[in-house]
């Protein structure tokens, strides 16, 4: 089956990106990438400097493809009767009511597109799940596109997206590997062979990885998982090499050489953020305990939790430091994103330091080179219990920062090269990107 017209529903993150690249290595087919939010759609069709999304080679992409064969629009009716195949890109966060609140992933906006696809398709299609999914999601989507009264036949695939934020665009051109699960009838290895021929177009067919489709839903949320489990046992260890004069960087390339280990993230910090690391492993939870794996459940739960201890540990050694009254005290925020490169700062470990500074006395100034101002201030407003009105007299976000200004302490949050090279007294520096500089401060300092 040769696919002709894709449509993508959710124009985040992922959707974005991933269809500026299908769209860029497979110039016969046109792709409409959709969303509800009207305002979204305008910045992708809007100015290359003010795409709602930054990543390094993105804004090039869509300077070369946007309409050319990729478009964008709010028109998901349209867009969903055109196409013979749709991805389903939207948010899947963690549930806040209901069943499962605080742990389980929300389907309801993957249920939404569902739904949609159901009402308005026409002829057949093949379902893409795109979006990170709980184990047997299939299961409840096809329910839902039955409903649909027309005698279509939607062949569900599950193809999980493994980019990361800040390198979105080499990940999706050079991917480890393409994972795509399909039914094993005819009809669904039909679909799988069709969606394996659009990323043949440029990825090598032997990192293209078909399974059947409950393998591919949770080899996603697996993967997270356990890159997540990395940085929490190297996080764990940097405490007791804190207490014990072990330096974990040290540490860290002693383990990384062994190849059966391998060096890739295990870089100690003050812990991960973004949106999905926390929210999958929550949801993984969830799903052990559903099917009664209390014990397993409990295992990967401890790697959220000491994300948190990490992120309260680097941020008492700052308030020890100030022998914990911060009262007018000057501090630098350097870095709001969760990781450079990217304007995104959910579950940004800054918005955690920064408050708890806040609210012990500091004076805070906020820069981050890429992420707006007003998303700091949706930040605030959501996850400090302030609104921005309220902390603005003792807090302000720049737009640049200079050695000349001082401040009784610098907070590194992002790791951008810039930060490593202000001129300032490293007694003063705290580097939640280089647990290192702040083992040693700790030890010197007791
Ligand atoms: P996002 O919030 O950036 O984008 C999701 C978009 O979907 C939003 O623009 C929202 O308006 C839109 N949307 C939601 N419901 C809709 C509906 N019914 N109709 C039309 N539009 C709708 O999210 P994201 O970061 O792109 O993540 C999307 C999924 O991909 C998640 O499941 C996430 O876990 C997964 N994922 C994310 C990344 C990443 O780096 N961000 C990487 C791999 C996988
Ligand atoms: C992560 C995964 O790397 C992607 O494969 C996955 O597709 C994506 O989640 C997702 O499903 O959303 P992302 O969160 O964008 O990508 O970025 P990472 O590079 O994984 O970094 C996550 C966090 O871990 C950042 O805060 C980073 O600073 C931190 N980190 C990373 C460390 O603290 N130490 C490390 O060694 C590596």
């Amino acid at each position: 089956m040769k696919i002709k017209n894709i449509c993508c529903i959710g124009a985040g993150y992922v959707g974005g990106p991933t269809m500026a690249v299908i769209a860029l290595n497979s110039p016969k087919i046109n792709i409409i990438v959709v969303d509800n939010n009207e305002e979204k759609i305008r910045r992708w069709n809007g100015s290359l400097d003010n795409l709602p999304v930054y990543e390094p080679g993105l804004s090039e992409i869509i300077e070369k493809v946007r309409g050319r064969n990729l478009f964008f629009s709010n028109d998901i009716k349209g867009a969903i009767e055109k196409s013979e195949m749709i991805f389903m890109a939207v948010n899947t966060p963690t549930k806040k009511e209901g069943e499962g609140a605080g742990m389980a992933a929300d389907l309801k906006y993957v249920e939404n597109c569902a739904k949609d696809i159901a009402k308005y398709s026409k002829s057949d299609k093949i379902v893409i799940e795109k979006s990170t999914l709980p184990v047997r999601t299939a299961e409840k989507i096809s329910e839902i596109l039955e409903k649909n009264s027309n005698k279509i036949n939607f062949e569900i695939l599950s193809n999980p997206e493994f980019l990361a934020e800040g390198t979105a665009i080499q990940d999706l051109f050079k991917s480890d590997r393409v994972l795509i699960g399909g039914n094993e009838t005819k009809s669904g290895q039909k679909a799988v062979k069709a969606l394996v021929d659009i990323y043949a177009n440029w990825i090598p067919k032997e990192k293209i990885l078909t399974t059947n489709v409950w393998s591919s839903e949770l080899a996603k949320l697996a993967s997270n998982a356990m890159l997540a489990q990395r940085i929490s046992s190297i996080n764990s260890l940097s405490a007791l090499c804190e207490k014990t004069g072990a330096n974990i960087d040290e540490l860290s390339k002693a383990i990384g050489m062994d190849h059966r280990i391998g060096p890739h993230f295990l870089k100690a910090s003050v812990g991960f953020g973004g949106s999905c690391f926390k929210k999958d492993i929550l949801n993984l939870v969830y799903l052990c305990q559903f099917y009664g794996l209390n014990e397993v459940a409990e295992y990967w739960h401890q790697v959220v939790k000491i994300n948190n201890y990490q992120k309260i540990r680097f941020t008492e050694t700052i308030i020890k430091y100030f022998e914990r009254d911060l009262t007018d005290k000057k501090i630098l925020i350097l870095g709001w994103a969760f990781k450079a490169n990217t304007n995104d700062s959910r579950e940004s470990a800054s918005i955690f330091v920064a408050q708890k500074l806040f609210e012990l006395g500091a004076k805070i100034d906020i820069y981050d080179p890429k992420v707006e101002t007003i998303t700091i201030i949706k930040d605030i407003n959501l996850e400090w219990g302030y609104t921005f009105n309220q902390v603005s007299e003792r807090v302000s976000i720049i737009d640049n920062h200079s050695s000349s200004v001082k401040y009784d302490a610098y907070v590194i949050l992002t790791e951008y090269q810039e930060f490593k090279s202000l001129e300032i007294d490293p007694q003063l520096v705290f580097d939640g990107r280089n647990i290192f500089d702040k083992t040693l401060y700790s030890i010197g300092k007791s």
